[in-house]
């Protein structure tokens, strides 16, 4: 995973979150709600922000429009962080925004990768829709996530299904792959360069992680906005 993947990765979304999508982005959240995610996503969130039985502080990372902000229980403070000042905007005036019940919301705009948290930590990390998706899931953002953590605290992101997304022709390219000619082996690495991961990515990216208490597990939409597979990472410090 080089630099420049997550740069271009970055530039390609603050051009794609720009006002106008994030408009209809947040019009979408009211629709969302309807949908087999919200109720998925939703439910994760609230259960892990109850399961410590005592006031928590939060991070989301890449907040967006804040679409899960009034899923967090028991929160005494929130800290959410996206790279779209549109979105970020937006998450001001979040979905069922007479359910958020917190008493301190914090939202930064900029890079989850650059932004310096000092000594900042948090009981519960989430991120939904964001690393191993608009930006590569890094061993450098692991070990930044499991610093950001209090001991015992837990992070809860996903990751896009590459597995999930090739079709038969990408398997049988991958196949024959080790036969073909190098000239054509570059171009299909630079054709296949994703942020999403396989599961067997994933597992590794996780056991050289300094998280040694982790589940994953693959979710697979079949909302009307968005039909595809998630793996979910539930990671304990
Ligand atoms: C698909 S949206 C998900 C928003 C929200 N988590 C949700 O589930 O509705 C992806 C969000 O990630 C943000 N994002 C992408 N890369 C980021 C980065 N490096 N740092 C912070 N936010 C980022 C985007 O601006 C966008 O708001």
């Amino acid at each position: 995973m080089d630099n420049q993947q997550l740069k271009t990765s970055e530039e390609k979304t603050i051009n794609l979150y720009n006002k106008a999508y994030s408009e209809n982005y947040r019009a979408y959240d009211e629709k969302f709600i309807t949908e087999p995610s919200y109720p998925h996503f939703g439910g994760i969130i609230r259960k892990l922000s109850a399961s410590f039985g005592r006031s928590v502080s939060v991070l989301e990372v890449g907040c967006g429009t804040g679409r899960y902000f009034h899923c967090l229980q028991n929160t005494a403070s929130l800290t959410g962080i996206d790279i779209s000042e549109h979105m970020l905007e937006l998450a001001r005036h979040p979905l069922k925004e007479e359910e958020v019940n917190i008493p301190d919301i914090q939202l930064i705009a900029g890079s989850v990768y650059e932004h310096d948290f000092g000594n900042q930590q948090f009981d519960f990390i989430y991120s939904v829709g964001v690393l191993g998706e608009h930006v590569p899931l890094t061993p450098s953002m692991l070990d930044k996530l499991y610093k950001l953590l209090h001991t015992n605290g837990v992070l809860f992101t996903t990751v896009v299904n590459l597995d999930a997304r090739k079709n038969l022709k990408r398997r049988l390219a991958e196949a024959a792959y080790p036969m073909m000619p190098q000239r054509v082996r570059q171009v299909l690495d630079e054709r296949w360069k994703s942020n999403y991961l396989t599961l067997k990515q994933l597992k590794a990216l996780m056991v050289s992680s300094p998280f040694s208490n982790y589940d994953i597990e693959n979710y697979i939409s079949e909302d009307k906005g968005w039909k595809g597979g998630h793996y979910e990472i539930t990671a304990r410090k």
